[in-house]
This record gives structure tokens, C-alpha cells and sequence, in this order.
């Protein structure tokens, strides 16, 4: 396993490599989350690239990119024991260079759900990960459903701009009680880690009225919301959407599938997770 922090040398380690390359980008603090993206791009590439960077654009002002949680060390060892091929660690000011003046937005797609509350998050995240893909030019690039909007607008920003890359998204991996691994999940107290899993649990009682035929967004938003506040002390809703897959709007009566997001605070934490409200 090779470490670069350095642009020109990891591109020029990735030109004599095998193809297809595949490209896992996270922020670190690696989870079994993060592993799940691995292993799927194991098995489906010749050479794997991870890359680690907590990148400051996709941050607001108020939000925790100063304390956000770091083991690189730990993250390595990991890597090196999956038997990755590229570690991709680079400073900040690599990145951004001091005129850096230029940003990627899918318009639409951005100012929805997170977007509400987290105004410039896309822009940072599709920003980055372009560039990302632009260093690394691989073949498959993994993303989590966990963060399904960030998944989606990525698709879109790889039609709209014609990237030579397939992006492929990797079922939600949970903790035993049904809590999605997160790096933010560190933050969680005990009794906030104990009460966590009530999302989870909030979310396949959504699942469950939609399949017993229940169409009402209104209802099944109702009965989430009440599970949540009921089974989460100190908690705060920024939202409980159910909307299309696709677009993102809202939906007031379900017919095929769509999705049921939340996004929540519990004390000082903001927690995000979703599932596909489908018939099967
Ligand atoms: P990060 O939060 O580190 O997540 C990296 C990748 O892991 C993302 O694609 C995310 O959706 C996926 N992931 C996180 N938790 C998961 C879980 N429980 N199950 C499955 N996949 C999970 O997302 C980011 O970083 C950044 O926005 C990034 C794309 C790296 C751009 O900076």
C-alpha cells in the first residue's frame, strides 16, 4: 500500500496501474460503513484507491469541521490490512490553493433536504469530489446510501459534466440495534447512543404502514415524528420528508417507492439516515 499526499506523484503512480481502478473518497475515521464501500470496490476493480480528507468547503460556519473526529493512524493500519493499493492524504492547501476560485453546483437537486439546512454542503461535496475523480480518473467511484442525496446529485453532476466514471451506491451499513454507522456517532453521550437507534427503529415504522397500505406522506410522517420525540430525550427535528427518489420533492401520496429521510439532533449531534419506501 502506497500513502501520497502529493497530487503529481499519485497521478503518476495511478498511470502504471491496473485497470479498472476503483475510488472510495471519505473523510476518515474509517467505519464498517466505509469498509462495505471497500470491499465492493475490491471485488469489482483491479486496483482500489481510498482517500481521506475532511474537506473544509462542505462545512458551514456554525457546523463541527474544527472537532470533526481524526485516527489516521488507525485509518492506515485498516487500509493496509484490506489491502489497499492508493492512500490519498492531501492538506488542505493542496487543494484549495490560496485562488482557488471555482465551484461545481447541481442546482436543483442541492436545494433540497440537507440543502434546506446546510446551504453551501453540496457545493463543497460535489467540488471536491470532482476534483477528486478529476486526480484519480477512475473507472468505478462508491458512495453510501446513507447519504442518499449526496449519492444522487453526484450522479447527476457525472451526466451533466459527461465524467468517464460509473457511480455506484452501497446499501446503509447499521450497528446491531439499527443505528447507521457515522464518524459523528463518536460524538453521541450514552444515553444519547442508547436512545439512537429509536431513528432506525422510527424509520421501518414508516417502512411497515407503507407496506400495509398506508399512502398518506401526512400519516406516515406523523407516526415517525411521534415514535422519535417519544423514544429521543433532547432531541430536534430539522426534517422528516418523504419524497421521490429522484427528484427529491415531496410527496403527499406515495405510489411506487419513495424516500423516507430524517435528519435529527440529539444534545449537540446532528444525525442523518433514510430508507426506500417500497411495496417488496
Ligand atoms: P464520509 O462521511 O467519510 O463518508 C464516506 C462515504 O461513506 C460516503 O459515500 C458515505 O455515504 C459512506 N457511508 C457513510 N456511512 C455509511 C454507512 N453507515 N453505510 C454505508 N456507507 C456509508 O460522505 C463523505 O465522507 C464526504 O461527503 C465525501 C464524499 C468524502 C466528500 O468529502
Amino acid at each position: 500500500m502506497k500513502i501520497y499526499t502529493d497530487i503529481e506523484q499519485l497521478r503518476e503512480a495511478i498511470r502504471h496501474t491496473k485497470r479498472p481502478l476503483g475510488i472510495v473518497p471519505t473523510m476518515g475515521y474509517l467505519h464498517k460503513g466505509h469498509l462495505e464501500l471497500i470491499r465492493h470496490s475490491k471485488n469489482e476493480n483491479e486496483s482500489l484507491v481510498v482517500t481521506i480528507f475532511v474537506n473544509p468547503t462542505q462545512f458551514g460556519p456554525d457546523e463541527d469541521f474544527r472537532r470533526y473526529p481524526k485516527k489516521i493512524d488507525q485509518d492506515i493500519n485498516l487500509l493496509e490490512k484490506i489491502g489497499v493499493d492508493f492512500v490519498f492524504i492531501p492538506d488542505s492547501e493542496s487543494i484549495y490553493n490560496k485562488s482557488h476560485e471555482t465551484w461545481v453546483t447541481v442546482e436543483q437537486l442541492s436545494t433540497k433536504l440537507e440543502g434546506q439546512f446546510r446551504p453551501n454542503h453540496f457545493k463543497g461535496v460535489t467540488t471536491i469530489v470532482l476534483k477528486l475523480l478529476n486526480i484519480t480518473t477512475p473507472d468505478n467511484a462508491y458512495f453510501g446510501q446513507k447519504d442518499a442525496q449526496q449519492v444522487k446529485i453526484i450522479q447527476q453532476m457525472v451526466r451533466d459534466l459527461n465524467l468517464p466514471v460509473v457511480i455506484k451506491s452501497i446499501p446503509t451499513v447499521r450497528e446491531h440495534d439499527g443505528l447507521a454507522f457515522s464518524s459523528r456517532n463518536i460524538y453521541l453521550s450514552r444515553d444519547e447512543r442508547k436512545s439512537a437507534n429509536e431513528i432506525y427503529k422510527g424509520l421501518i415504522i414508516g417502512k411497515e404502514l407503507f407496506k400495509n397500505g398506508t399512502i398518506s406522506s401526512k400519516e406516515i410522517k406523523e407516526s415517525v415524528t411521534k415514535h422519535i420525540l417519544s423514544g429521543i430525550k433532547n432531541s430536534k427535528i430539522d426534517y422528516i420528508s418523504i419524497a421521490s427518489d429522484d427528484t427529491f420533492e415531496e410527496i403527499n401520496v406515495i405510489k411506487d417507492s419513495a424516500l423516507l429521510s430524517i435528519a435529527i439532533h440529539l444534545g449537540k449531534t446532528r444525525l442523518i439516515d433514510n430508507i426506500i419506501l417500497e411495496q417488496k
